[in-house]
C-alpha cells in the first residue's frame, strides 16, 4: 500500500464536489425530526439537485416520476434519473446517523477492555495502541477499515479522536474524505499526565492543532465534509496553559471542539485534585475557554445541577455513549434530565471504550441503559423510547454539531445524507411475517403506519450492517451493495 501522500489526489476530492444527476428518490421515507415523534411517508418522491441538495418532496405521489424531476429541477429529461425503490413494503430510506464520538485508532481494540474502568483501561489498553499510530503504515490500515466500517453501519459523519500524531491524523482526514464521509478530525492532545511512550511538549500540542487545521483546509477548503475540531483529551492529559491556549483559538476562529467529561468517579476525584481552583470538572472547561456551542462533551454521566447550567448557559451539546459506559461501566448518563434542561445530546460509539461501531446498537443501548435508570431510580420519565433514541441518532446530532440546517432529517434544504434499508435482504438477521407487512394504499392507512412503526421496532432491536444496502453522502452514493 502507498504511504505517501501523494496516494490521495484530486480524485478524492472529486468525488464529493463532482456534480451528480438531479435524482428523484421514490418510496417510503422515514424520520424523527423532533424528540419523541416519527414522520413516516410512504410514497413519496424526494428530489436531489446535482450538488446533493433536497429541492423537493412530495408525498403520496402517484404519478410519473421522470415528468415530476423535469418539472421541479426545471432541466431536460435526459439529466433527470429516478431510483424507483417503492416495490418493497420492507425497505425505506432513513437519514444517516450522526457518531459524535470515536476514537478512530481505538477500534482494533473494539470488544478488548476485560474488567478494566476507565484510568486503568487507558493505561492497560489504550495508550500503547494509539502510540502505535507513530507509524503512518498503521494509520493507514486502520484508518481506511474504520471509516469503511463505520460507513457500512449508516454513519455519514462522524466526529473522530486520531492520535497525538499529526501525520496520523491527516491520514484519517484522507481517508473520511476518500470514502465520501463527513467527518470532524481530531489531533488529540495531551502534554500532560501520560505515559512516556505516549506524550507531547506543549509547543507540539500546539502546532500539530495548527497544522492539522491547515492541512483539513487545504484538502476539503470549503469545509463541506471534513473539518478539524479541537481536541484536548480530557483535562487530566492537558495543562492549564494548553487548555487556554486551545479556547482561545476555538474563540478566535469559531470551530469545534471536543472532549471528554465527567464519565467515572474517580476520574472526576482526579480532577479534583489536579485542579483545586476550579469549582467543578466543567468549571476547567468553562474557564479556559471550551466551552461553546461547537464543544461536543463524551459522557456526562455524573454532572451535579451546577455544571448542567454551565452547559445550558455556552450551549454545549453532550455525545451520550451508552455502550461504552456500560462496558468499562462508567454508569448511566441522566439523558432525559439533560434533554428537559434545554441542552442538545447526540449520541456516539466512543470506539472502543464501546465495543461496536454502529450507531443503530449504540442507541439500542441507549434506550436499554435508560430502563436501568428507571430501575434505580423509579422514576418512568427517564425512559427513552424507540423514536426518542432514534431522534439522538439522527437529529441529535445534527444539533450538538450546529448543522440542524443541514443534516438529521430529510427537508428542503437539507444535503441528501441518508441509509437506503432493507428489512428482508440476503442474510438479514430479522424474520418479517405476512401479516407485518404494512400495505400501503390496500388497508387502513392507521394499520399501515401501526405496522411499520412495529418494523421499524425490529430494525431498532434486531437490525444491523446487513440491512443496510446503500448509503449516501451529499447526494453520492457511498456504500453500494445492491
Ligand atoms: N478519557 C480520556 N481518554 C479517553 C478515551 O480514549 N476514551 C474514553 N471513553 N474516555 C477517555
Ligand atoms: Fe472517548
Amino acid at each position: 500500500m502507498t504511504t505517501d501522500s501523494s496516494y490521495f489526489t484530486d480524485q478524492i476530492q472529486a468525488r464529493c464536489r463532482d456534480p451528480i444527476p438531479y435524482t428523484v428518490y421514490y418510496g417510503t421515507f422515514a424520520h424523527t425530526p423532533i424528540l419523541g415523534s416519527m414522520e413516516v411517508m410512504p410514497k413519496t418522491a424526494i428530489g436531489v439537485d446535482n450538488t446533493g441538495l433536497i429541492t423537493f418532496i412530495e408525498k403520496s405521489f402517484q404519478g410519473d416520476l421522470l415528468k415530476l424531476g423535469v418539472e421541479k429541477f426545471g432541466v431536460e429529461e435526459g439529466s433527470v434519473k429516478v431510483v424507483d425503490k417503492s416495490g418493497s413494503e420492507t425497505k425505506f430510506f432513513f437519514p444517516g446517523f450522526i457518531d459524535t464520538h470515536i476514537h478512530a485508532p481505538q477500534y482494533p481494540n473494539n470488544g478488548i477492555f476485560g474488567e478494566t474502568t476507565l484510568l486503568d483501561w487507558l493505561n492497560i489498553y489504550t495508550y500503547p495502541l494509539e502510540s502505535s499510530f507513530k507509524d503512518a503504515a498503521v494509520a493507514h490500515e486502520v484508518y481506511s477499515r474504520v471509516v469503511n466500517r463505520t460507513l457500512e453501519c449508516g454513519t455519514t459523519t462522524a466526529a473522530y479522536y486520531g492520535t497525538i500524531h499529526t501525520r496520523a491524523t491527516e491520514i484519517l482526514a484522507d481517508s473520511a474524505l476518500k470514502a465520501g464521509q463527513r467527518a470532524l478530525i481530531g489531533k488529540s492532545c495531551m502534554n500532560d499526565h501520560s505515559p512516556s511512550f505516549y506524550c507531547e511538549t506543549t509547543e507540539e500540542s500546539k502546532q500539530g492543532t495548527l497544522d492539522l487545521m491547515n492541512y483539513a483546509h487545504k484538502r476539503d477548503p470549503s469545509g463541506e465534509l471534513i473539518q478539524a475540531i479541537i481536541t484536548p483529551r480530557f483535562a487530566a492529559s492537558c495543562t492549564d496553559e494548553l487548555m487556554r491556549w486551545l479556547g482561545d483559538l476555538r474563540k478566535s476562529k469559531n470551530c469545534y471542539c471536543q472532549t471528554h467529561l465527567s464519565e467515572n468517579h474517580r476520574e472526576i476525584r482526579w480532577m479534583a485534585q489536579l485542579f483545586p481552583q476550579y469549582d467543578s470538572y466543567t468549571d476547567i472547561y468553562y474557564q479556559t475557554g471550551l466551552l461553546g456551542r461547537k464543544t461536543i462533551l463524551a459522557h456526562c454521566i455524573h454532572l451535579t445541577d451546577d455544571e448542567r447550567d454551565l452547559l445550558v448557559k455556552t450551549g454545549a451539546g453532550v455525545s451520550h455513549c451508552p455502550t461504552s459506559n456500560s462496558s468499562i461501566t462508567s454508569g448511566e448518563a441522566r439523558i432525559r434530565w439533560l434533554l428537559n434542561s434545554g441542552i442538545n445530546v447526540s449520541l456516539g460509539t466512543d470506539c472502543s471504550g464501546g465495543f461496536s461501531p454502529s450507531i443503530l446498537e449504540v442507541a439500542r443501548h441507549a434506550l436499554l441503559v435508560s430502563h436501568h435508570l428507571v430501575m434505580s431510580t423509579h422514576n418512568d420519565k427517564e425512559k427513552l423510547s424507540v423514536k426518542d433514541v432514534l431522534y439522538l441518532a439522527t437529529m441529535g446530532g445534527a444539533n450538538v454539531l450546529n448543522l440542524s440546517d443541514k443534516l438529521g432529517s430529510f427537508a428542503v434544504g437539507k444535503r441528501f445524507d441518508a441509509q437506503l434499508i432493507e428489512l428482508c435482504n440476503r442474510d438479514s438477521n430479522i424474520d418479517i411475517f405476512d401479516f407485518q407487512r404494512p400495505r400501503w394504499g390496500s388497508q387502513d392507512p392507521k394499520v399501515s403506519h401501526t405496522r411499520f412503526d412495529n418494523l421499524i421496532c425490529k430494525w431498532l432491536f434486531n437490525g444491523d450492517d446487513r440491512n443496510v444496502d446503500r448509503v449516501y453522502v451529499n447526494g453520492r452514493p457511498v456504500i453500494y451493495r445492491v
